[in-house]
């Protein structure tokens, strides 16, 4: 038996992968993935010549590679993560979030629908299609409104979220219409190794130790639930192992903090590990225009996965935050990696008439 993991050279993704093949009896995986500027190779380099990985490289979006994949391979499980997952890159090119994370979710479904539709017996009851999905589906919270539950209607408002919360109405349909059996699992903001600096955390390490600007959007008092990677990635686990079918899980670290707090936590502990003889790195922070729509507050409400399955996060916000600094101390080859030419593009695009 095998996982079939799409997007798994990105930053969960590859910690999904990692963290699966650590296990000496997982099942073996295939991972799927376009490679586009957040996928990388390189991510998953330490397994190395384990027998127990594949890596195609291609798109959710060819119904042929899919429908010869699931044919070659037989997985009892399609992990997806793939997708455009960039909330500021949505608000600047919303074309390619539309083609990856709707059009490219349906190829899959269909794609899983005719390949389920001909397993039998127990290779068929066993069949699961995982979809992976995020917070930002339910939109923005108030000061004073509860988490979110899985009962929250769903009020995306970045064309990033807007795509996703159609993905997950496509998983939905599919398991309702056509028996599909789906589950998905909508997670907080996810933080730790590997995470492409582009995103607040890795950019304002990578920006810290390279005496740029911390830019923080508007006021920086949006609110973020903030949940260590490996954490994540074992709430999927769980829910694809005792998941209910059909339903959604939140996963979340009941840990809301402001992203000023965030990024002073950041410059506090990079002031420990990698002092700067120039001074305190919180002298860096720059506020800057705000994000178009920007929600203000995301927080979870993780009680099902806890109460069904005994999912709780290994890492508090503290362990994690730190583990992840060091991380990207001890990881400089795969920063500079990473920053190639389109990263500097994307950068200047972003930051420069801000
Ligand atoms: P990421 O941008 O780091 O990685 C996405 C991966 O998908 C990359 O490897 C990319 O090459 C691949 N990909 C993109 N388009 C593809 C296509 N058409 N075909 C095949 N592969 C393609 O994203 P991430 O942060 O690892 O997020 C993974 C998933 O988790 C996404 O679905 C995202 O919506 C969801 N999610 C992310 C967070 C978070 O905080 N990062 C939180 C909750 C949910
Ligand atoms: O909530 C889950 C989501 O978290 C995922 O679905 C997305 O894929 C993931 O990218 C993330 O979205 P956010 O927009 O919350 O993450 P980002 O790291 O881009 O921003 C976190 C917060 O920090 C947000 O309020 C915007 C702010 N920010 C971000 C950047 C990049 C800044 O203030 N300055 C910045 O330079």
């Amino acid at each position: 038996m095998t996982l079939l993991v799409t997007g798994g050279a990105g930053f969960i993704g590859s910690n999904f992968v990692l963290d699966w093949l650590a296990d000496p009896s997982a099942e073996p995986v295939v991972t799927l993935d376009a490679l586009t500027y957040a996928g990388n190779r390189a991510n998953l380099a330490s397994l190395g010549g384990d027998a127990r990985h594949t890596f195609v490289h291609g798109d959710i979006g060819d119904r042929a590679l899919v429908d010869r994949l699931l044919a070659e391979h037989r997985p009892r499980a399609i992990v997806h993560f793939a997708a455009e997952s960039h909330v500021d890159r949505s608000i600047h090119g919303p074309g390619a979030f539309i083609k990856t994370n709707v059009e490219g979710t349906f190829t899959l479904l269909e794609a899983a629908r005719a390949y389920w539709g001909a397993l039998q017996g127990e290779a068929k009851a066993a069949f699961r299609f995982h979809h992976v999905s995020t917070d930002e589906v339910y939109g923005s919270l108030k000061a004073d409104d509860p988490p979110f539950a899985e009962t929250n209607p769903y009020e995306p408002n970045s064309p990033y979220s807007a795509s996703k919360a159609a993905s997950d109405h496509l998983v939905r349909a599919w398991h309702h219409t056509y028996g599909l059996p789906v589950l998905t699992t909508n997670c907080s903001n996810n933080y730790g190794p590997l995470h492409f600096p582009e995103k607040l955390i890795p950019l304002v390490i990578v920006n810290a130790l390279a005496g740029k600007p911390l830019p923080i959007y508007g006021d920086g008092r949006q609110i973020r639930d903030w949940l260590y990677v490996k954490d994540h990635c074992s709430g999927i686990r769980a829910v694809l192992a005792g998941g209910r079918l059909g339903e959604t899980y939140n996963i979340g670290g009941w840990n809301e903090m402001a992203n000023i707090d965030i990024v002073k936590t950041v410059c506090g502990l990079l002031d420990e590990l990698k002092p700067d003889p120039a001074g305190k790195y919180e002298r860096l922070i720059t506020y800057v225009t705000d994000r178009p729509g920007h929600d203000r507050r995301y927080a979870i409400d993780a009680r099902k996965i806890e109460r069904e399955l005994g999912w709780r996060p290994a890492e508090t916000f503290a362990t994690g935050i730190r583990k992840t600094v060091a991380w990207y101390l001890a990881n400089a080859e795969w920063v500079s990696q990473v920053q190639s030419g389109a990263y500097r593009d994307w950068i200047d695009t972003q930051y420069m008439s801000r």
